[in-house]
């Protein structure tokens, strides 16, 4: 039996190399060796219903499956689907609410982050890593590709999940863990290297983030002016964050050993380093940019991919959901 995987983006904001690398890059890959199943998880993007424009929405969750496609997660060997298509996502996320202490929620990093101290933020945001937990829980799975800024949510899952084991031992919801790749798990912006690249920043600031839709004009320009330092250091371990970040994409990409890399581009000047990462991205992206021009040509195609990869994701969350009823009791 193959393991099962789940995973999942928002379709907020511009998705990234970040997204890519972290996450959507690290699904594909590893599709021969697992039982994957991946949702564009809609319900998840509307906990800051501020930020949501109906037609952009809509077109953004079609957009995030076509990306998915045109990443090359292949329809025959996994399971995509949007996550407001199958009901038991909303209906688990209630049962796992009852079973939640508030606390937990209260600790979450993101949440603190994102509602500050502003009591009128909606409840969703409280409540997203529930939803999340449900998304983990419903499909017995047992890894979660993702970067490194979801390890929270899925130790959250984890807890949630022991503990409904122990209060209702006939639940028996299957602990995940998390995988998440061991380089490009947290991209940097370009702009800020402080700060983890972010769809929503790539949205609104030039210079900020790698769009995967991004033509190859401004993606040179976001390399080339990629904040750096003034020294000409290539050095894995030593170089400031700015270089470290862009020496850890062309790491990533070109699949080269740190040595060669450093034996490259050590004491060269940053610009041979840049402009050797606009080639790779560029590279990178052709293939995938022409594949998601071919499918959003048809739409039906992957309409029906939707319709079908729904279907199968009821099936197998449908049984987990009612497990859990019956475990609590429920006629
Ligand atoms: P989201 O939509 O913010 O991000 C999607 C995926 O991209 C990864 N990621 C990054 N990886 C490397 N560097 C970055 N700068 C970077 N930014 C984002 C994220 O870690 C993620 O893997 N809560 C999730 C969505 C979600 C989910 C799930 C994920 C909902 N339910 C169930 C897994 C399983 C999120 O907001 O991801």
């Amino acid at each position: 039996m193959k393991q099962r995987v789940f995973s999942g983006v928002q379709p907020t904001g511009k998705l990234h190399l970040g997204n890519y690398v972290g996450a959507i890059r690290q699904w594909a890959k590893h599709q021969d060796d697992h039982d994957n199943i991946f949702c564009v998880v809609d319900l998840h993007a509307v906990t800051i219903p501020e930020a949501v424009d109906p037609k952009l929405f809509r077109a953004k969750i079609l957009e995030v499956a076509a990306l998915y496609l045109a990443c090359g997660i292949d329809p025959e060997k996994s399971t995509v689907f949007l996550q407001s298509h199958v009901a038991e996502h909303s209906q688990m996320a209630w049962l796992l609410n009852c079973l939640t202490p508030l606390g937990w929620l209260y600790r979450m990093t993101q949440f603190k982050s994102k509602a500050g101290n502003n009591e009128g933020v909606g409840t969703g945001l409280l409540d997203y890593p529930v939803l999340m937990a449900a998304d983990i829980l419903l499909y017995d799975t047992d890894r979660v590709p993702v970067g490194e800024d979801q390890k929270q949510h899925i130790e959250f899952a984890r807890d949630l999940a022991q503990r409904i084991n122990v209060m209702f031992p006939d639940a028996k919801l299957k602990i995940p863990a998390p995988m998440i790749p061991p380089a490009g798990a947290r991209v940097m912006g370009l702009d800020d290297p402080t700060a983890k690249m972010s769809k929503s920043i790539a949205e609104t600031k030039n210079g900020h983030a790698i769009g995967l839709l991004d033509t190859p004009s401004r993606i040179k320009k976001a390399i080339m002016s990629a904040q750096t330092d003034s020294g000409n250091e290539a050095l894995f371990e030593s170089a400031g964050p700015g270089v470290r970040n862009l020496l850890d994409l062309y790491e990533v990409l070109s699949n080269q050993d740190r040595e060669v890399i450093e034996a490259e581009f050590h004491g060269q000047g940053y610009g041979k380093l840049k402009k050797a990462l606009v080639e790779q991205v560029v590279g990178c992206l052709e293939p995938i940019q022409a594949r998601y021009h071919e499918l959003t040509d048809s739409p039906d195609y992957l309409d029906q991919i939707l319709r079908h990869g729904a279907e199968r994701a009821r099936s197998i969350a449908g049984a987990t959901h009612e497990r859990l009823r019956k475990a609590m009791g429920f006629v």
